[in-house]
């Protein structure tokens, strides 16, 4: 069930790639979430009327605990860069449909820029082992590594300048770990639209199962407006907030 609730926030740090680390006491929340690649909606201060979307990186049913990632983009994500430990966040969830995952699958994580965080909840509490493949726009900008060489048994990293990892885009990481090791159960992607459509590419080349989600734009975050609605390729509207932010690959209209 989701609930709305007033979190305190028991950590906050600034992560050397410029995003924003904070972990919050989830009041029940943690121990409803069913799967990773669910998201959390919070109010960004009394000016900003709409919540923002931001996705569960890791939690702790036991300890009562969320934790999320962020970058601090505009005006609700800056707001929220700017608290402290002890103060409170008014935050609903756990919200929408997540990765589905096999307790003994072994799957291909696949993440881009600001879409690495919520792969780190599937290296934690999905699947038996785990390849993952980041990528970022630079070494600069790379973020939670250690988290991630601790949950998977690989990390494969790429950057847009080159200046750490492979010099390119993931998608030629995912095409060569699925040459190298077929046996995965699926690949699992967060980031960009551009970088989904070709991770999804790849994996359909292999035949493999792909689970993409999906960051659109959100209003109400629970289904009761139409700001999220995203085209199917069956020509059918779904909302990214409820029916997503995870959807199967081939469910995707990738010319919209
Ligand atoms: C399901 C879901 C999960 C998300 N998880 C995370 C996360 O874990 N960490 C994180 O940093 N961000 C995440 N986002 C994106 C985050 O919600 C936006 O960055 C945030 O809403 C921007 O709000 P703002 O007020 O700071 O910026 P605004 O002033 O509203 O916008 C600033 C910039 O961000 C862009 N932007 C706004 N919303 C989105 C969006 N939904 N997707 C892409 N670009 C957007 C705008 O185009 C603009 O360029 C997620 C979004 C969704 C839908
Ligand atoms: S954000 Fe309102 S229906 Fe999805």
């Amino acid at each position: 069930m989701t609930v709305e609730q007033h979190c305190t926030i028991l950590e906050v740090t600034h992560l050397s790639s410029g995003a924003v680390s904070i972990t919050f006491e989830s009041k029940g929340m943690a121990a409803q979430i069913t799967h990773p690649g669910q998201f959390v909606h919070v109010k960004c201060g009394e000016d900003t009327l709409l919540r923002r979307p931001i996705s569960i990186c890791n939690w702790s049913a036991e300890r009562d605990l969320i934790r999320m990632v962020f970058e601090d983009r505009g005006k609700g994500t800056h707001w929220l860069s700017q608290r402290s430990v002890g103060e409170t966040l008014d935050v609903l969830g756990p919200l929408g449909h997540g990765f589905q995952m096999d307790p003994h699958g072994r799957y291909l994580l696949v993440g881009g820029g600001i879409g690495v965080p919520p792969m780190l909840g599937c290296a934690v509490h999905g699947g038996e082992a785990h390849t993952a493949i980041l990528g970022f726009r630079s070494g600069n900008h790379a973020m939670l590594l250690e988290d991630f060489s601790k949950a998977c048994t690989g990390v494969r990293l790429a950057t847009d300048d080159g200046s750490l990892g492979h010099h390119g885009f993931v998608d030629a990481l995912v095409r060569q770990e699925l040459t190298d090791n077929p046996a995965y159960t699926a690949v699992l992607a967060c980031g960009p639209k551009p970088m989904l459509r070709s991770v999804a590419k790849v994996a359909s080349e292999f035949g493999i199962p792909c689970q993409v989600s999906m960051e659109e734009r959100m209003g109400c975050g629970v289904g009761a407006c139409l700001v999220c609605a995203c085209k199917t390729a069956d020509g059918h509207y779904r909302h990214a907030c409820k029916d997503g932010p995870v959807f199967p690959a081939e469910e995707v209209d990738w010319n919209e």
